[in-house]
């Protein structure tokens, strides 16, 4: 599966400069671990990096300026950092698998004299196969301002310290229509550029959790749908779709899930006269079963999570912020678990981004696996990275759990 080894946001909401994890320059940096949590007080910038992630995958799928206005961002002066000069960078080093080279994709967003948000540049590298480990990496798109230069191909590309260009006969001189989309967005559904459309898949694919309870208990006409929605609003198509799928993975998928949700003996699903899905809830002490509608909040989340995780073809990367809202307090740590089980197995799985406030969550995590934001003095934010912290690594390798450290300001 692709993963993030780290990346790297300036000039975003509080986020001045953060790094997280390994880039192409920062060799001694551990790449990101499968399974991420941001922690920090109130306003030190948890809800900026989410937002982030959400800003760069609205800019692939609908262009800066719509990106910019959206989600209630208020546009590019509301969102640029301290209203600063400087453009809002993103800086992304991933790997598409194990087998592959990593790739890094850099992104400037400026604001043109009328004051409308453009792509200022945009390029995106990779070392070459069979070249040292700790090579230079080879553009193989470079944009500025809409216009430049894109390699096709799996090994091509250009060395901007030599000018060095490798299978020269790839390259090709572009200039893009609009200079308020992504050049990505573009060249990533052409089949001669196999490198970006498989990071514009990477982008596009990410599942940034917008969930709500009511969204998730709205009854959709539509038919089967094979994934679900940041806000859960097709919990049940998703679950017609796995019905009719793969009917048998589906029991065992809703025998797993009730077996975890206290209270709950049994999942089912019945079709309504309609033709809709239902999905019916045994509970303890009760003869009648429950529909979806009438589920907790909490029990709905729990199960949203669930099979969120069970998607046969899971999204790269799960974002969800504060998990933990509306979770009974000892649900959390199976919780976590849970997320890293899945975070780290093999096969189909996704890397796990969340942030919370919870030290119960925070209990079955690993100090490698955490990051502490703070506000500098200039407001801005800092990352500091919890396995940093001596005396947190030892206590916990002593088997004091890392939540309970960071309850005892351990970590702040
Ligand atoms: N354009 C901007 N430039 C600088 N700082 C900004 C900008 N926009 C927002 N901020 C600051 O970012 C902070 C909010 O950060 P954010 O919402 O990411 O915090 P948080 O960690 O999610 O907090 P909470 O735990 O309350 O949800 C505020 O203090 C606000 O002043
Ligand atoms: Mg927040």
């Amino acid at each position: 599966m692709a993963k993030f080894e780290g990346f790297r946001v300036r000039n975003f909401r509080a986020l001045k400069d953060i790094t997280m994890g390994k880039l192409w320059n920062t060799k001694n940096n551990e790449p990101l671990t499968p399974m991420v949590a941001v922690i920090g007080k109130n306003g030190s910038g948890k809800s900026s990096i989410f937002d982030a992630f959400g800003f760069l995958s609205d800019c692939l799928k609908s262009g800066v300026e719509e990106a910019c206005d959206s989600r209630g961002r208020g546009g590019y002066r509301r969102i640029v950092t301290n209203r600063s000069q400087e453009p809002i960078s993103f800086e992304i080093y991933y790997r598409e698998s194990k087998k592959d080279l990593p790739i890094t994709y850099e992104l400037s967003i400026a604001e043109d004299n009328k004051g409308r948000p453009y792509v200022e540049s945009e390029r995106l590298r990779q070392r070459r196969k069979g070249e040292k480990a700790y090579g230079r990496p080879f553009s193989f798109l470079i944009l500025n301002k809409g216009k430049g230069t894109v390699w096709s191909g799996e090994n091509s590309g250009f060395d901007e310290e030599t000018n060095e260009s490798f299978e020269a006969d790839k390259k090709n001189e572009i200039e893009l229509a609009n200079p308020r989309q992504l050049g990505i967005a573009t060249l990533g559904s052409l089949k001669d550029h196999p490198r970006i459309i498989k990071f514009r898949e990477f982008i596009a694919n990410w599942y940034l959790s917008y969930f709500t309870p009511d969204a998730a208990r709205s009854l959709p006409l539509s038919g089967p749908q094979k994934h679900l929605d940041i806000k859960g609003e097709n919990l049940s198509n998703v679950v017609q779709y796995m019905e009719r799928e793969h009917p048998k993975r589906f029991q065992n998928i809703l025998d797993k899930i009730a077996a975890k949700i206290p209270g709950i003996q049994k999942i089912s699903t019945v079709k309504s006269e309609d033709g809709r899905l239902l999905l019916k809830f045994n509970e303890q002490g009760f003869k009648d079963p429950f529909y979806s509608q009438q589920m907790s909040d909490g029990t709905l989340k729990i199960f949203t999570y669930m099979l969120l995780m069970e998607d046969p073809e899971p999204p790269p990367f799960i974002c969800i912020e504060e998990p933990e809202n509306g979770l009974y307090h000892k649900l959390l740590e199976p919780l976590a678990n849970e997320f890293r089980n899945h975070a780290t197995k093999s096969g189909a799985s996704s890397q796990i981004f969340i942030t919370t406030h919870q030290p119960y969550f925070i209990d079955a995590l690993d100090p490698k696996e955490v990051w502490l934001l703070t506000k500098g003095t200039d407001g801005c934010s800092v990352i500091t990275h919890a396995s940093k912290n001596e005396i947190v690594r030892n206590l916990n390798e002593q088997g004091l759990p890392l939540g309970g450290l960071w309850y005892s300001d351990y970590l702040d």
